[in-house]
């Protein structure tokens, strides 16, 4: 099978770190019978200096009717509003339908002082508060108002929901062919604030809860957690996690607050998934701090890599990227500044490439 892999680097570190997505899927055993074409597009605040956009409509039709997946570095933001621009990987999201960002938050070794974390946080990403429609008016009293509308939909809560549960099964079925983990069955937790909100998060938790309880996902444990607590229990319990499902607004605050688990920003990859096509994102940014030195971590974007290639079907192929990742990782020889070693880049990829 030959895969076409949009690579988009953007700007700063994602010039360093995505070339690890393409070493490491060139570097992939040949027992796999897995081949690559990769093609380069453009996106970013560079640019948008050249161009006068930060995602150009080729990179899009690109994407659209000639790549599988993708793999997108890390975008810089204009430090002062800029006229015409705007981030590329929301338009992206949009153009593309990837309803879903996807976050898997693994610990090394024995993990840090709340122990080992092997979580996924998926993250609806359509709606909700983010649907940006909002407005600030005069109260009667002459001060201002601002008001934003929070959406809900039955279809896009069911679609989450489902995701999580496919998620969840194949994370088991993973687990089932030798990965390590602290998990021993699949289960999803619905997060929500429906004793609040009991219209527009209530509708999210029945219909979760509905798409859960379809007899595919009869192995998944089904339980729920109100977001505030939610948040009490992951950093004080993150072990008991598996699976993570959340509308929006909540998905976004509990994944950056579980990659605060693991210790480095370098580590945490994520997906943004549609139907049929899946783009590989590390977490971080573009680190104008440490651009340039050949220091960033590659291992965000190693982990990004194999979660697209779990979105693709190609869960084998995966699972040896991960395996590789881990064994680099408990080794502890060569790891990069931000873990507290003095390995660089190139020689973190040319390790975790040894491995496969
Ligand atoms: P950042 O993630 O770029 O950096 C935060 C800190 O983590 C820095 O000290 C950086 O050196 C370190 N770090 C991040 N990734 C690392 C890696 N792979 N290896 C080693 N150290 C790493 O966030 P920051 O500084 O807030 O933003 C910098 C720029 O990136 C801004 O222009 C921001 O808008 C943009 N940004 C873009 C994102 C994206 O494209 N998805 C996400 C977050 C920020
Ligand atoms: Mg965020």
């Amino acid at each position: 099978r030959t895969l076409k892999i949009g690579l988009i680097p953007g700007d700063g570190i994602g010039r360093e770190v995505i070339p690890a997505g393409r070493r490491i899927l060139e570097a992939l055993p040949s027992s796999l019978n897995l081949k690559f074409s990769f093609t380069h597009l453009d996106a970013g605040w560079e640019t948008f200096q050249k161009q006068g956009v930060a995602l150009p409509d080729k990179t899009v039709e690109v994407l659209k009717s000639d790549c599988d997946g993708a793999l997108f570095g890390a975008v810089s933001s204009p430090t002062v509003q800029t006229k015409g621009y705007s981030s590329p990987i929301v338009a992206l999201r949009k153009r593309l339908g990837l309803y879903a960002n996807v976050r898997p938050v693994k610990s090394v070794g024995s993990g840090g002082k709340v122990g080992k974390v092997d979580m996924v946080i998926v993250r609806e990403n359509t709606e909700d508060l983010y649907v940006k429609e909002e407005k600030t008016y005069t109260a009667a009293d002459g001060s201002k108002v601002a008001e934003a509308i929070k959406r809900i939909t039955e279809k896009a809560s069911y679609n989450i929901a489902a995701m999580a549960g496919d998620i969840a099964l194949r994370r088991q079925r993973v687990r089932e062919a030798g990965a390590e983990s602290i998990h021993s069955r699949p289960q999803v937790t619905v997060t929500h604030k429906s004793n609040v909100l009991s219209q527009t998060d209530g509708l999210f938790r029945e219909t979760a809860r509905r798409a859960l309880a379809e007899q595919k996902y009869q192995s998944v444990k089904v339980e729920e957690q109100i977001v505030d607590s939610m948040v009490y229990k992951l950093f004080r319990q993150p072990a008991d996690y598996d699976v993570i499902v959340a509308p929006n607004l909540y998905g976004d605050i509990l994944s950056d607050g579980a990659a605060a688990l693991v210790g480095s920003l370098g580590l945490v990859p994520s997906a943004n998934v549609g139907t049929g096509f899946a783009i590989g994102e590390p977490c971080h940014g573009s680190a104008p701090d440490i651009e340039g030195k050949g220091i960033a971590n590659p291992i965000a974007t190693l982990r990004s890599t194999a979660l697209m290639l779990e979105f693709m079907g190609e869960e084998e192929a995966a699972a040896v990227i991960y395996k590789a990742v881990d064994a680099n990782l408990e080794e502890g020889r060569l790891l990069s500044p931000d873990l507290g070693g003095k390995a660089t880049t190139e020689e973190v990829i040319e390790d975790v490439c040894k491995r496969l």
